[in-house]
């Protein structure tokens, strides 16, 4: 890193120049008053509409963080491509395909409906992150109680976070619980058409899916995972390799088509980044081999993507050239 540093090779050669578009994208942001918080628990609808935060880590460990970085929000459905990675990196693709397919749904993040072979569309929906769950749950380490799958899942995500410690918000993880009729219909609907693998606890692998959902980070944190996700797999603050090359091009294969519910193909063709949001505000965005990125911003568009969010990301597009095409 210091040999690079010395000859300026880093992959943003002059990061105080970035780190000034940055700031001025933060405050252009920071005045958009769009959007609502989520409601459908009192958890989530307690949080600040005025909390907004960025960090970015490039995949030198280059970082810039700027206004509510280090507040922690959980992680909802921006856990989806964590998990997947996970299952991809444990199972291998052949067999988690053989579960869940790797198209847009084009419908909403939690409707009940499964593809033309009777499986959940992609892993960034729902109900294929609820088999996500069931997959990391009966087949990898099948041995594992559920508190040592959630430690385990924890410690796995740690490590795309350069050791950084996650949380846990059980507020949330009760609430979910509580207001899940939608996500249990879901669960029992895949069982019903026989999507799961043999052994599986469905009220176990629900649990799994809620507590992953309610596990914390910030975007200090996020935007060290998604710099692993840009750098192939290697954590660059770590060094560690956390994910196969394959796993990376996969997870970022599917963000990029089915990242940002259902406003998932405008944001390929407006911003052409892989990225995934979730209901608390927080966004992870990869610019491949550059950078991660993580905004948070809670109150989100009709379509549940934060408005902040939304808006530095078209604004990045603008003035650099990280459109894939
Ligand atoms: O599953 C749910 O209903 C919530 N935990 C929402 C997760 C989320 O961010 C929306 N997902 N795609």
């Amino acid at each position: 890193l210091i040999t690079r540093a010395f000859r300026s090779q880093f992959v943003i050669p002059d990061f105080q120049d970035f780190i000034k578009d940055i700031e001025e994208m933060y405050w252009a942001a920071k005045s958009n008053t769009d959007g609502k918080v989520a409601s459908y628990i009192p958890q989530l609808a307690r949080a600040s509409s005025e909390s907004w935060g960025v960090s970015v880590c490039t995949i030198d460990g280059q970082r810039f963080s700027i206004g509510d970085v280090n507040v922690p929000f959980t992680l909802q459905s921006t856990s989806k491509p964590l998990t997947y990675a996970m299952a991809l990196e444990t199972l291998g693709p052949d067999v988690v395909h053989n579960y869940i397919g790797t198209e847009p749904s084009g419908r909403n993040f939690n409707e009940l409906v499964l593809d033309h072979n009777m499986k959940p569309h992609n892993p960034m929906i729902n109900a294929g992150a609820i088999l996500v769950c069931s997959l990391l749950k009966t087949l990898d380490k099948p041995e594992m109680t559920l508190a040592e799958k959630f430690d385990y899942v924890m410690s796995f995500f740690s490590r795309l976070a350069g050791n950084e410690v996650l949380g846990f918000n059980n507020a949330v993880f009760l609430s979910e619980r509580e207001a899940a009729d939608r996500n249990y219909a879901l669960g029992f609907y895949m069982r019903e058409h026989k999507c799961y693998p043999e052994k599986t606890n469905l009220r176990e692998c629900m649990d799994f899916y809620f507590q992953c959902c309610s596990m914390e980070a910030n975007c200090d944190i996020m935007a060290i995972m998604g710099a692993t996700l840009a750098n192939g797999g290697i954590c660059p603050i770590t060094d560690e390799k956390v994910l196969r090359p394959d796993s990376v091009r996969n997870v970022l294969s599917l963000m990029h088509s089915c990242g940002m519910y259902d406003y998932s193909g405008q944001f390929a063709f407006k911003v052409g980044l892989p990225a995934k949001s979730g209901v608390s505000g927080a966004m992870l965005i990869v610019v491949p081999n550059v950078m991660g990125i993580c905004t948070w911003s809670p109150p989100l568009d009709p379509l549940g993507n934060s408005c902040r969010g939304l808006q530095f990301c078209e604004e990045l597009i603008k003035r650099f050239n990280f459109h894939k095409y």
